[in-house]
């Protein structure tokens, strides 16, 4: 079941216990039932094998919409912070890749992973940018390009990088475009679309290219390289040499 669907279901049969409770005055007031749905909701999460980052959402989701509202806002502020989060979170509901950044030292370390000849690196789901950015001024040789789907993520990107012209910040779907003229893959996405990029890189990169993934390694597939960068949350990067005859 994809996991948005779990999340409806589990928010379903947390409503219905808490309804249910309440109609038999087994609960009471506003927000015992309200943390009644809030943990039924989790627990009901938990037996549908959910991610364990699902249960907060879950403890938190109804609590907080009824604290919202409490607080009396105008409707177009909730309409505001709901447009906000579609443009910057767009169809990850569909490729469960949320947004989170790379970070410095993890910028620095892929510096050291590019050829020293100038080369073209591609950021499969650039986000805002954040390593294209140290890597364009470490290396002006260099090209680097971005491609991502989310709109607000990607004029964010395209907006910072406007002074840096070794960057190129294009929106659309990496599934979408060809890698083939690239020496350098990177990404940093999420477990689920690892092996379909595994196969796009082994088909369309040239041998000896180079994918590397931040924290995600391909499924089945021993990396040809593992870095690990001196930072507060122990980032790996893991590398793929394209070999001569690839087998996607
Ligand atoms: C974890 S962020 C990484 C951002 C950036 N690469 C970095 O290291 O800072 C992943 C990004 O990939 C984007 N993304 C996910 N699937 C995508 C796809 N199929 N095509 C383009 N972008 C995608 C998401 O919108 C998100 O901004």
């Amino acid at each position: 079941m994809p996991p948005a669907l779990k999340a409806l279901l589990a928010q379903l049969i947390g409503s219905a216990v808490a309804l249910l409770l309440a109609r038999n005055g087994l609960v009471a007031g506003l927000w015992q039932i309200v943390a009644t749905q809030a943990a039924s909701a989790a627990v009901a999460a938990a037996l549908l094998r959910s991610a364990r980052w699902w249960l907060p959402i879950h403890l938190g989701f109804v609590p907080l919409l009824v604290a919202a509202q409490s607080l009396g806002l105008h409707p177009a502020w909730h309409l505001a912070a709901f447009v906000a989060l579609v443009l910057v979170y767009w169809t990850s509901f569909r490729t469960q890749v949320p947004l989170y950044l790379s970070n410095r030292r993890t910028a620095a370390a892929v510096v050291d992973l590019l050829p020293a000849a100038p080369a073209r690196l591609l950021d499969i789901g650039a986000g805002t940018g954040s390593l294209l950015r140290p890597l364009a001024r470490a290396r002006p040789d260099c090209q680097f390009i971005g491609v991502e789907l989310a709109p607000a993520t990607w004029l964010i990107g395209h907006l910072l990088a406007a002074r840096q012209p070794n960057i190129d910040c294009q929106r659309g779907d990496i599934f979408a475009r060809t890698w083939q003229d690239f020496d350098v893959v990177y990404a940093f996405l999420s477990p689920v679309p690892m092996a379909a990029v595994w196969r796009k890189a082994a088909a369309e990169l040239r041998p000896g290219a180079l994918l590397v993934s931040n924290s995600f390694p391909v499924p089945e597939r021993d990396a040809d390289f593992v870095v690990d960068v001196d930072d507060r949350r122990r980032t790996r990067l893991y590398g793929y040499r394209i070999p001569p005859h690839a087998t996607p």
